[in-house]
């Protein structure tokens, strides 16, 4: 509609006055990543995202996805501005991992290797020996065990669950879980694959474990949307956000994508299948923060220094 069009050339606009690129999630609004798309930025998944960042020449960097991601984005390219639709758009894991008892926890294990999933504040990766994303974080722990290390593992739960029982290794797990694929149930996957025989099931693995047991293919967004283009199956069950089906529409139009079941729907269901986060990202507020140059991420710079450690020496393990 009019407005829409209209948000959307601003938006264009800006970004070219201000040397900005648009680097937005999977898990956001269609709107939102076809415009990253259309104006030469990029739709990723999180690691992608802060390898994108790091890499582009823009000298400013609008980041649509949660607040970490910006973080990110601040904490390698410090000379940048950052910039996002909303400064409140959090994560479930990064609240479930407040900085203070998860130092507290660490320094009950000094001999231990600190592992911790980008979902985090910039404090906790500040603390981390390793910082991991999912479609990097089977290879990473396996590299730590060829080493001999013991780990601790912060904070979702089930991806943790997922990689101990892939790689054996010695991880103390942290307590916290993403609230949208914590939703997923097990039992409404089997009803489904009854009446969709052919179909292949994808499961982002911050899914509880009786849901990822039922996968065909287990990965981060951009593993799973890989998976959607190279199976053969017509049908795809897909547990995780529903934002995800924009791009494995795209690039397979002919075939057909289900959401995979969640525990229930209306007050039961706090968030089927889509993060109420990354749902804040807005065509509205990406243009106020970009003309009204607000939103800022800003990241202490002693902390900064410290985060940046354990995300290059992600960035350089998986280069
Ligand atoms: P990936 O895009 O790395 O799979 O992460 C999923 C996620 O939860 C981001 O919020
Ligand atoms: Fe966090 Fe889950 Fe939302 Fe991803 S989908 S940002 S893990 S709450």
């Amino acid at each position: 509609d009019a407005e829409k069009s209209h948000y959307i050339s601003k938006i264009k606009q800006l970004l070219k006055q201000q040397d900005a690129v648009l680097v937005a999630h999977y898990y956001t609004d269609e709107v939102i990543q076809a415009l990253a798309e259309e104006t030469g930025g990029c739709v990723a998944d999180s690691l992608e995202m802060a390898r994108f960042g790091n890499q582009h020449s823009a000298s400013t960097l609008v980041v649509a996805g949660v607040r970490f991601m910006g973080e990110t984005a601040k904490i390698l390219t410090p000379e940048k501005r950052v910039i996002m639709p909303t400064l409140e758009a959090t994560c479930s894991l990064d609240i479930g991992c407040p900085i203070d008892a998860f130092s507290a926890f660490c320094d009950q294990y000094p001999d231990r290797k600190v592992v911790v999933y980008a979902n985090t504040s910039a404090a906790v990766k500040a603390r981390a020996d390793w910082v991991v994303t999912s479609s990097i974080a089977l290879e990473i722990v396996e590299h730590l065990i060829d080493e001999d290390e013991k780990l601790i593992w912060a904070p979702d739960k089930h991806l943790g669950g997922y990689i101990q029982k892939q790689t054996g290794a010695d991880m103390l797990m942290w307590d916290s879980a993403c609230i949208v694929h914590e939703e997923f149930k097990a039992k409404g996957i089997v009803d489904l694959k009854q009446l969709y025989p052919d179909a292949a099931v994808l499961v982002h693995p911050e899914s509880p474990a009786s849901v990822v047991e039922m996968a065909d293919v287990v990965g981060s967004t951009s593993q799973l949307i890989k998976a959607s283009q190279s199976l053969s199956n017509p049908v795809f069950i897909v547990a995780t956000d529903r934002g995800i089906f924009y791009k494995m529409r795209q690039l397979t139009p002919h075939k057909e994508f289900i959401e995979a079941p969640t525990a229930g729907s209306g007050a039961t269901c706090r968030s089927c299948a889509h993060c109420p986060w990354m749902a804040m990202n807005q065509l509205e507020n990406l243009a106020t923060a970009l003309e009204q140059g607000t939103n800022t991420i800003e990241v202490d710079s002693a902390l900064a220094e410290k985060a940046m450690i354990p995300l290059r020496r992600m960035l350089d393990f998986a280069a």
